[in-house]
């Protein structure tokens, strides 16, 4: 059994993990508009990490039993003033999901959760390298560099 607490913020999980996915698919989009398809694709690919996360959580619950609904998405841009705009727009977002797993743990802990503290643990640990690309991708940006030229070097600033 999982606690009510946690059952509750993991299903709205579902939902934020949906919007970031929703937020990067509108962030991929930009960068399709700006034919820059490097930069698009990485934050397709991120889309499509954000909707694993989701399932990942649905299966979480599904295995424990937990009778839910799918909660609303809330949708995105699919265009942004700057690239700078759209990948900060990437790591506010990272940043709020951070916090979100954060109390989803502190829930946990305070229920005595284990199966739940466990289970949130890989998420915890995957934000440190979602927030660590968003801050490198920044960091790319703002070295002045042309966006068509910095294609080449996207892959040794996300890393993986
Ligand atoms: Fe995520
Ligand atoms: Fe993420």
């Amino acid at each position: 059994m999982i606690s009510e607490p946690v059952t509750k913020l993991l299903v709205a999980q579902v939902a934020h993990e949906l919007d970031a996915h929703q937020t990067y698919m509108g962030i991929a989009l930009h960068f399709e508009r700006e034919s820059l398809r490097g930069w698009a694709k990485l934050f397709h690919d991120q889309a499509t990490e954000e909707a694993g996360h989701a399932a990942k959580i649905m299966a979480f619950l599904l295995e424990n039993g937990v009778a839910f609904s799918l909660p609303r998405v809330g949708g995105a841009p699919t265009t942004y003033a700057t690239a700078r705009a759209a990948v900060e727009t990437a790591l506010a977002s990272e940043q709020r999901v951070t916090g979100q797993f954060n109390a989803l743990a502190q829930a946990a802990r305070d229920a005595g959760d284990h199966r739940s503290f466990q289970f949130l643990g890989w998420f915890i640990e995957e934000q440190v390298e979602e927030e660590r690309t968003m801050g490198a991708l920044l960091d790319l940006i703002d070295s002045g560099v042309n966006l068509f030229q910095a294609e080449g070097l996207l892959e040794g600033v996300v890393g993986e």
